[in-house]
Protein backbone atom coordinates (compact mmCIF):
# COMPACT_ATOMS: atom_id res chain seq x y z
CA UNK A 1 0.00 0.00 0.00
CA UNK A 2 1.29 3.31 -1.24
CA UNK A 3 1.82 6.08 1.23
CA UNK A 4 0.59 8.72 -0.86
CA UNK A 5 -2.99 9.37 -2.04
CA UNK A 6 -4.16 8.03 -5.67
CA UNK A 7 -5.69 11.71 -5.77
CA UNK A 8 -2.44 12.63 -6.73
CA UNK A 9 -1.89 10.90 -9.64
CA UNK A 10 -4.42 12.11 -11.40
CA UNK A 11 -2.60 15.80 -11.18
CA UNK A 12 0.20 17.35 -12.59
CA UNK A 13 2.34 20.24 -11.40
CA UNK A 14 1.45 23.72 -12.54
CA UNK A 15 3.24 24.50 -15.86
CA UNK A 16 3.07 28.00 -14.88
CA UNK A 17 4.96 28.02 -11.69
CA UNK A 18 7.54 25.39 -12.74
CA UNK A 19 8.55 27.78 -15.19
CA UNK A 20 8.59 30.68 -13.55
CA UNK A 21 10.60 28.53 -10.61
CA UNK A 22 12.77 27.21 -13.07
CA UNK A 23 13.41 30.95 -14.32
CA UNK A 24 14.01 32.42 -10.28
CA UNK A 25 16.57 29.49 -10.22
CA UNK A 26 18.85 30.59 -13.31
CA UNK A 27 18.57 34.29 -12.13
CA UNK A 28 19.72 33.24 -8.95
CA UNK A 29 22.74 31.79 -10.64
CA UNK A 30 23.45 35.09 -12.14
CA UNK A 31 21.80 34.53 -15.41
CA UNK A 32 20.15 37.67 -17.38
CA UNK A 33 16.61 35.91 -17.25
CA UNK A 34 13.37 38.04 -18.35
CA UNK A 35 10.12 36.22 -17.42
CA UNK A 36 7.37 36.64 -19.65
CA UNK A 37 5.73 33.51 -17.52
CA UNK A 38 4.53 35.61 -14.23
CA UNK A 39 0.30 35.60 -13.87
CA UNK A 40 0.33 38.68 -12.10
CA UNK A 41 0.14 42.17 -12.50
CA UNK A 42 3.69 44.65 -11.83
CA UNK A 43 2.08 46.97 -10.72
CA UNK A 44 1.47 47.81 -6.37
CA UNK A 45 -1.81 47.50 -4.87
CA UNK A 46 -3.59 50.52 -4.69
CA UNK A 47 -2.70 53.14 -1.65
CA UNK A 48 -6.00 53.20 -0.26
CA UNK A 49 -6.38 49.49 -0.17
CA UNK A 50 -2.96 49.52 1.87
CA UNK A 51 -4.20 51.92 4.12
CA UNK A 52 -7.68 50.22 4.21
CA UNK A 53 -5.73 47.12 5.69
CA UNK A 54 -3.57 49.03 7.92
CA UNK A 55 -6.41 50.68 9.50
CA UNK A 56 -7.78 47.23 10.17
CA UNK A 57 -4.67 46.08 11.90
CA UNK A 58 -4.93 49.60 13.69
CA UNK A 59 -8.84 48.49 14.87
CA UNK A 60 -7.83 44.97 16.09
CA UNK A 61 -9.92 43.33 12.88
CA UNK A 62 -7.55 39.97 13.42
CA UNK A 63 -9.72 37.68 14.63
CA UNK A 64 -11.58 34.25 12.70
CA UNK A 65 -14.21 35.67 10.36
CA UNK A 66 -17.74 34.35 9.43
CA UNK A 67 -17.12 30.95 6.69
CA UNK A 68 -18.39 32.92 3.43
CA UNK A 69 -16.65 36.15 4.47
CA UNK A 70 -17.08 39.67 6.69
CA UNK A 71 -21.02 40.94 5.72
CA UNK A 72 -19.07 44.65 4.78
CA UNK A 73 -17.22 42.44 2.08
CA UNK A 74 -20.49 40.27 1.14
CA UNK A 75 -22.77 43.51 1.00
CA UNK A 76 -20.00 45.16 -1.56
CA UNK A 77 -19.45 41.72 -3.47
CA UNK A 78 -23.60 42.09 -4.08
CA UNK A 79 -22.76 46.10 -5.09
CA UNK A 80 -20.59 45.27 -7.52
CA UNK A 81 -22.60 42.67 -9.05
CA UNK A 82 -25.50 45.29 -9.27
CA UNK A 83 -23.48 48.25 -10.61
CA UNK A 84 -20.77 46.55 -13.08
CA UNK A 85 -22.34 43.58 -14.14
CA UNK A 86 -26.52 44.40 -13.42
CA UNK A 87 -27.17 40.95 -11.39
CA UNK A 88 -28.87 41.04 -8.45
CA UNK A 89 -27.41 39.15 -5.59
CA UNK A 90 -28.15 39.24 -2.08
CA UNK A 91 -24.87 39.10 0.37
CA UNK A 92 -26.17 35.87 1.46
CA UNK A 93 -25.71 34.24 -2.31
CA UNK A 94 -21.98 35.72 -1.84
CA UNK A 95 -19.21 33.50 -0.69
CA UNK A 96 -15.51 34.60 -0.45
CA UNK A 97 -12.45 32.73 -0.16
CA UNK A 98 -8.83 32.37 -0.08
CA UNK A 99 -8.20 33.35 -3.74
CA UNK A 100 -10.46 33.07 -6.80
CA UNK A 101 -8.61 29.45 -7.22
CA UNK A 102 -10.40 28.15 -3.68
CA UNK A 103 -13.48 29.49 -4.61
CA UNK A 104 -13.65 27.47 -7.87
CA UNK A 105 -12.37 24.38 -6.19
CA UNK A 106 -15.01 24.45 -3.41
CA UNK A 107 -17.60 24.81 -6.28
CA UNK A 108 -16.05 21.72 -7.74
CA UNK A 109 -15.46 19.87 -4.24
CA UNK A 110 -19.36 20.69 -3.43
CA UNK A 111 -20.58 19.26 -6.33
CA UNK A 112 -18.55 16.95 -8.32
CA UNK A 113 -19.74 13.14 -7.91
CA UNK A 114 -17.54 10.42 -9.91
CA UNK A 115 -18.09 10.23 -13.20
CA UNK A 116 -19.25 14.01 -13.59
CA UNK A 117 -18.15 15.56 -16.35
CA UNK A 118 -16.96 19.51 -16.43
CA UNK A 119 -16.65 21.22 -20.36
CA UNK A 120 -13.43 22.75 -19.96
CA UNK A 121 -12.75 24.71 -23.60
CA UNK A 122 -8.86 24.52 -24.71
CA UNK A 123 -6.69 26.17 -24.09
CA UNK A 124 -7.62 26.68 -20.48
CA UNK A 125 -6.32 28.01 -17.22
CA UNK A 126 -4.36 25.16 -16.31
CA UNK A 127 -5.55 24.71 -12.81
CA UNK A 128 -9.45 23.80 -14.38
CA UNK A 129 -8.46 20.11 -15.18
CA UNK A 130 -6.46 19.73 -12.07
CA UNK A 131 -9.22 20.86 -9.66
CA UNK A 132 -11.69 18.27 -11.54
CA UNK A 133 -9.90 15.63 -11.00
CA UNK A 134 -8.63 16.39 -7.80
CA UNK A 135 -12.42 16.69 -7.03
CA UNK A 136 -13.04 13.27 -8.89
CA UNK A 137 -14.72 14.34 -12.00
CA UNK A 138 -13.86 13.99 -15.62
CA UNK A 139 -12.26 16.91 -17.51
CA UNK A 140 -14.51 17.50 -21.20
CA UNK A 141 -12.30 19.38 -23.39
CA UNK A 142 -13.41 21.17 -26.23
CA UNK A 143 -11.18 22.96 -28.85
CA UNK A 144 -10.86 26.38 -30.30
CA UNK A 145 -8.75 27.28 -33.00
CA UNK A 146 -6.55 30.62 -33.36
CA UNK A 147 -9.16 31.41 -36.48
CA UNK A 148 -11.62 31.56 -33.81
CA UNK A 149 -9.69 33.78 -31.91
CA UNK A 150 -9.62 30.74 -29.08
CA UNK A 151 -13.31 31.44 -28.47
CA UNK A 152 -15.78 28.55 -28.22
CA UNK A 153 -18.48 27.83 -30.70
CA UNK A 154 -21.63 26.20 -30.68
CA UNK A 155 -21.14 22.98 -32.44
CA UNK A 156 -18.59 21.69 -30.64
CA UNK A 157 -20.03 22.75 -27.36
CA UNK A 158 -23.10 21.08 -28.78
CA UNK A 159 -21.35 17.77 -29.07
CA UNK A 160 -19.72 17.60 -25.70
CA UNK A 161 -22.57 18.05 -23.33
CA UNK A 162 -23.86 14.31 -22.58
CA UNK A 163 -26.56 13.76 -19.71
CA UNK A 164 -23.04 13.19 -17.59
CA UNK A 165 -22.46 17.34 -18.18
CA UNK A 166 -22.65 18.76 -14.72
CA UNK A 167 -20.62 22.36 -15.38
CA UNK A 168 -19.21 24.33 -17.82
CA UNK A 169 -16.73 26.67 -17.23
CA UNK A 170 -16.20 29.92 -19.04
CA UNK A 171 -13.45 32.41 -18.61
CA UNK A 172 -13.75 35.47 -20.61
CA UNK A 173 -10.83 37.34 -21.06
CA UNK A 174 -9.12 34.07 -21.36
CA UNK A 175 -5.64 33.16 -19.43
CA UNK A 176 -4.27 31.62 -21.13
CA UNK A 177 -5.21 33.12 -24.59
CA UNK A 178 -6.62 36.58 -23.75
CA UNK A 179 -9.50 36.21 -25.64
CA UNK A 180 -12.78 37.42 -24.13
CA UNK A 181 -16.13 37.07 -25.45
CA UNK A 182 -18.33 39.97 -26.85
CA UNK A 183 -22.15 40.09 -26.40
CA UNK A 184 -23.12 38.70 -29.69
CA UNK A 185 -20.22 35.40 -29.10
CA UNK A 186 -21.63 34.54 -25.47
CA UNK A 187 -25.53 34.61 -26.61
CA UNK A 188 -24.26 31.98 -29.02
CA UNK A 189 -22.61 30.32 -26.14
CA UNK A 190 -25.39 30.61 -23.48
CA UNK A 191 -28.13 29.74 -26.51
CA UNK A 192 -26.10 26.26 -26.38
CA UNK A 193 -26.39 25.98 -22.51
CA UNK A 194 -29.92 26.94 -22.50
CA UNK A 195 -30.90 24.14 -24.72
CA UNK A 196 -29.21 21.72 -22.14
CA UNK A 197 -30.67 22.78 -18.64
CA UNK A 198 -29.44 19.88 -16.42
CA UNK A 199 -25.75 22.08 -17.27
CA UNK A 200 -24.79 24.48 -14.86
CA UNK A 201 -22.29 27.52 -15.65
CA UNK A 202 -19.55 28.23 -13.64
CA UNK A 203 -18.04 31.55 -15.17
CA UNK A 204 -14.45 33.16 -14.01
CA UNK A 205 -14.46 36.54 -14.41
CA UNK A 206 -10.91 37.29 -12.88
CA UNK A 207 -9.64 39.41 -15.85
CA UNK A 208 -13.35 41.66 -16.25
CA UNK A 209 -11.66 44.98 -15.75
CA UNK A 210 -8.24 44.40 -18.34
CA UNK A 211 -9.99 44.80 -21.56
CA UNK A 212 -8.78 47.35 -23.92
CA UNK A 213 -10.24 49.35 -27.31
CA UNK A 214 -13.50 49.99 -26.01
CA UNK A 215 -14.41 46.46 -25.49
CA UNK A 216 -17.30 45.45 -23.50
CA UNK A 217 -16.76 42.87 -21.08
CA UNK A 218 -20.17 40.51 -20.79
CA UNK A 219 -20.47 37.61 -17.79
CA UNK A 220 -23.20 35.18 -19.01
CA UNK A 221 -25.74 35.18 -16.51
CA UNK A 222 -26.26 39.27 -17.81
CA UNK A 223 -26.15 38.34 -21.27
CA UNK A 224 -29.00 35.68 -20.79
CA UNK A 225 -30.85 36.31 -17.15
CA UNK A 226 -32.62 32.65 -17.61
CA UNK A 227 -29.08 31.11 -17.00
CA UNK A 228 -28.86 33.15 -13.32
CA UNK A 229 -30.01 30.06 -11.28
CA UNK A 230 -27.80 27.71 -12.87
CA UNK A 231 -25.00 30.23 -12.76
CA UNK A 232 -21.39 30.41 -10.48
CA UNK A 233 -20.24 33.88 -11.12
CA UNK A 234 -16.56 34.04 -9.78
CA UNK A 235 -14.37 36.93 -9.77
CA UNK A 236 -12.05 38.07 -7.65
CA UNK A 237 -9.11 41.10 -6.76
CA UNK A 238 -6.13 39.51 -7.61
CA UNK A 239 -5.56 40.48 -11.18
CA UNK A 240 -7.42 44.21 -11.43
CA UNK A 241 -6.74 45.58 -7.89
CA UNK A 242 -2.57 43.89 -8.14
CA UNK A 243 -3.13 42.03 -5.06
CA UNK A 244 -2.56 38.65 -5.89
CA UNK A 245 -0.94 37.55 -2.30
CA UNK A 246 -3.31 39.00 -0.60
CA UNK A 247 -5.78 35.79 -1.26
CA UNK A 248 -9.34 37.13 -1.90
CA UNK A 249 -11.24 35.61 -4.26
CA UNK A 250 -15.74 35.45 -4.51
CA UNK A 251 -18.09 34.64 -5.91
CA UNK A 252 -22.33 34.61 -6.04
CA UNK A 253 -24.69 32.03 -7.03
CA UNK A 254 -27.84 30.29 -6.27
CA UNK A 255 -28.07 29.97 -2.19
CA UNK A 256 -27.93 26.35 -2.23
CA UNK A 257 -24.68 26.45 -4.02
CA UNK A 258 -23.33 28.86 -1.74
CA UNK A 259 -24.54 27.30 0.98
CA UNK A 260 -22.39 23.88 -0.10
CA UNK A 261 -19.26 25.85 -0.31
CA UNK A 262 -19.73 27.55 2.87
CA UNK A 263 -20.21 23.66 4.04
CA UNK A 264 -16.93 22.36 2.38
CA UNK A 265 -14.86 25.84 3.54
CA UNK A 266 -15.97 25.14 6.87
CA UNK A 267 -14.02 22.26 7.13
CA UNK A 268 -10.98 23.40 5.21
CA UNK A 269 -9.64 26.91 5.68
CA UNK A 270 -12.82 28.65 7.53
CA UNK A 271 -12.95 32.48 6.85
CA UNK A 272 -10.55 34.01 4.41
CA UNK A 273 -7.23 36.20 5.56
CA UNK A 274 -9.35 38.96 7.84
CA UNK A 275 -7.12 42.06 7.00
CA UNK A 276 -7.26 40.90 3.61
CA UNK A 277 -11.09 40.83 3.38
CA UNK A 278 -10.91 44.25 4.70
CA UNK A 279 -8.90 45.42 2.00
CA UNK A 280 -10.98 43.58 -0.30
CA UNK A 281 -13.97 45.81 1.10
CA UNK A 282 -11.88 49.10 0.11
CA UNK A 283 -10.87 47.82 -3.68
CA UNK A 284 -14.65 47.63 -4.25
CA UNK A 285 -16.20 49.81 -2.35
CA UNK A 286 -13.73 52.45 -2.96
CA UNK A 287 -12.17 54.53 -5.85
CA UNK A 288 -11.40 52.43 -9.13
CA UNK A 289 -9.14 55.44 -10.57
CA UNK A 290 -6.00 52.58 -10.70
CA UNK A 291 -7.89 51.02 -13.35
CA UNK A 292 -7.44 53.40 -16.13
CA UNK A 293 -4.13 53.53 -15.18
CA UNK A 294 -3.49 49.64 -15.37
CA UNK A 295 -5.66 49.65 -18.76
CA UNK A 296 -3.35 52.43 -20.41
CA UNK A 297 -0.34 50.40 -19.86
CA UNK A 298 -1.53 47.18 -20.70
CA UNK A 299 -2.99 48.32 -23.87
CA UNK A 300 0.04 49.94 -24.65
CA UNK A 301 2.20 46.96 -23.78
CA UNK A 302 -0.16 44.85 -25.73
CA UNK A 303 0.42 46.64 -28.81
CA UNK A 304 4.35 46.45 -28.85
CA UNK A 305 4.16 42.78 -28.00
CA UNK A 306 2.09 41.77 -30.60
CA UNK A 307 4.01 44.16 -33.46
CA UNK A 308 7.04 43.05 -32.45
CA UNK A 309 5.79 38.93 -32.47
CA UNK A 310 4.03 39.23 -35.66
CA UNK A 311 7.37 40.62 -36.91
CA UNK A 312 9.18 37.60 -35.41
CA UNK A 313 10.02 34.93 -38.35
CA UNK A 314 7.64 31.58 -37.48
CA UNK A 315 5.37 33.11 -35.09
CA UNK A 316 1.97 34.71 -35.78
CA UNK A 317 0.27 36.44 -32.76
CA UNK A 318 -3.67 37.51 -33.03
CA UNK A 319 -4.77 40.35 -30.89
CA UNK A 320 -6.58 39.25 -27.63
CA UNK A 321 -9.25 41.61 -26.40
CA UNK A 322 -8.49 41.52 -22.89
CA UNK A 323 -6.23 40.16 -20.02
CA UNK A 324 -2.12 40.05 -19.95
CA UNK A 325 -1.32 37.56 -22.01
CA UNK A 326 -0.80 36.71 -26.08
CA UNK A 327 -0.78 33.55 -26.95
CA UNK A 328 1.38 33.67 -30.72
CA UNK A 329 1.16 29.92 -32.58
CA UNK A 330 4.91 28.83 -32.94
CA UNK A 331 4.09 26.21 -35.73
CA UNK A 332 6.35 27.39 -38.49
CA UNK A 333 9.14 26.75 -35.89
CA UNK A 334 8.17 23.18 -35.46
CA UNK A 335 10.88 21.19 -36.96
CA UNK A 336 13.28 23.66 -37.47
CA UNK A 337 17.16 23.53 -35.72
CA UNK A 338 18.42 25.73 -33.13
CA UNK A 339 22.43 27.09 -34.18
CA UNK A 340 23.01 23.56 -31.45
CA UNK A 341 21.26 21.51 -33.87
CA UNK A 342 18.60 20.72 -31.72
CA UNK A 343 15.43 20.01 -34.03
CA UNK A 344 12.54 22.05 -32.49
CA UNK A 345 9.73 19.00 -32.27
CA UNK A 346 7.47 21.06 -29.62
CA UNK A 347 6.34 23.83 -28.10
CA UNK A 348 8.16 23.05 -25.22
CA UNK A 349 11.04 22.47 -27.09
CA UNK A 350 10.65 25.89 -28.56
CA UNK A 351 10.42 27.59 -25.01
CA UNK A 352 13.12 25.62 -23.36
CA UNK A 353 15.37 26.16 -26.09
CA UNK A 354 14.03 29.91 -25.79
CA UNK A 355 15.28 29.91 -22.50
CA UNK A 356 18.46 27.88 -22.74
CA UNK A 357 19.33 30.64 -25.71
CA UNK A 358 18.07 33.76 -25.28
CA UNK A 359 16.99 33.52 -21.18
CA UNK A 360 13.29 34.29 -22.14
CA UNK A 361 11.04 32.35 -19.81
CA UNK A 362 7.61 31.80 -21.66
CA UNK A 363 5.31 29.20 -21.25
CA UNK A 364 4.45 26.18 -23.84
CA UNK A 365 0.73 26.09 -25.30
CA UNK A 366 0.62 22.42 -24.77
CA UNK A 367 0.47 23.18 -20.88
CA UNK A 368 -2.87 24.92 -21.52
CA UNK A 369 -3.61 22.43 -23.41
CA UNK A 370 -3.60 23.71 -26.74
CA UNK A 371 -0.35 24.58 -29.09
CA UNK A 372 1.83 24.67 -30.54
CA UNK A 373 1.78 28.15 -29.02
CA UNK A 374 3.05 29.98 -25.97
CA UNK A 375 1.92 31.98 -23.38
CA UNK A 376 3.38 35.60 -22.97
CA UNK A 377 2.43 37.64 -20.09
CA UNK A 378 3.07 41.37 -20.55
CA UNK A 379 2.81 42.31 -17.07
CA UNK A 380 6.05 43.97 -17.01
CA UNK A 381 7.56 47.41 -18.31
CA UNK A 382 7.58 48.41 -22.37
CA UNK A 383 11.46 48.21 -22.09
CA UNK A 384 12.01 44.80 -20.93
CA UNK A 385 9.10 43.50 -23.33
CA UNK A 386 11.22 45.42 -26.04
CA UNK A 387 14.15 43.75 -25.11
CA UNK A 388 12.46 40.34 -24.44
CA UNK A 389 10.76 40.21 -27.99
CA UNK A 390 14.07 41.25 -29.75
CA UNK A 391 15.64 38.40 -27.83
CA UNK A 392 12.87 36.29 -29.57
CA UNK A 393 13.56 37.48 -32.63
CA UNK A 394 16.69 36.43 -32.48
CA UNK A 395 16.00 33.18 -31.62
CA UNK A 396 13.72 32.29 -34.28
CA UNK A 397 15.94 34.05 -36.67
CA UNK A 398 18.86 31.70 -35.69
CA UNK A 399 15.93 28.57 -36.17
CA UNK A 400 16.75 26.78 -39.65
C1 LIG B 1 -8.25 32.53 -15.07
C2 LIG B 1 -7.84 32.56 -13.65
N1 LIG B 1 -8.73 32.24 -12.71
C3 LIG B 1 -8.43 32.22 -11.41
C4 LIG B 1 -7.16 32.56 -10.99
C5 LIG B 1 -6.86 32.49 -9.52
O1 LIG B 1 -6.79 33.68 -8.92
P1 LIG B 1 -6.35 33.84 -7.39
O2 LIG B 1 -4.93 34.28 -7.43
O3 LIG B 1 -7.28 34.87 -6.85
O4 LIG B 1 -6.50 32.52 -6.73
C6 LIG B 1 -6.19 32.90 -11.92
C7 LIG B 1 -4.81 33.21 -11.48
O5 LIG B 1 -3.85 33.06 -12.19
C8 LIG B 1 -6.53 32.91 -13.29
O6 LIG B 1 -5.65 33.23 -14.23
Amino acid sequence: MGFLSDALSRIKPSATIVITQKARELKAEGVDVISLSVGEPDFDTPENVKEAAIAAIRRGETKYTPVSGIVPLREAIAKKFKRENDLDYKPSQTIVGTGGKQVIYNALLATLNPGDEVIIPRPYWVSYPEMVGLCGGTPVFVDTTMDDNFKLQAEPLERAITPKTKWIILNSPSNPSGAAYSRDEMKVITDVLMRHPHVWVLTDDMYEHLVYDDFKFVTPAQVEPNLYERTLTMNGVSKAYAMTGWRIGYAAGPEKLIKAMDFVQGQQTSGAASISQWAAVEALDGTQAHLDVFRKAFAERRELVVSMLNQTKYLKCPMPEGAFYVYPSCAEAIGKRTPGGKVIESDEDFVSELLSAEGVAAVHGSAFGLGPNLRISYATSNKVLEDACSRIQRFCGSLG
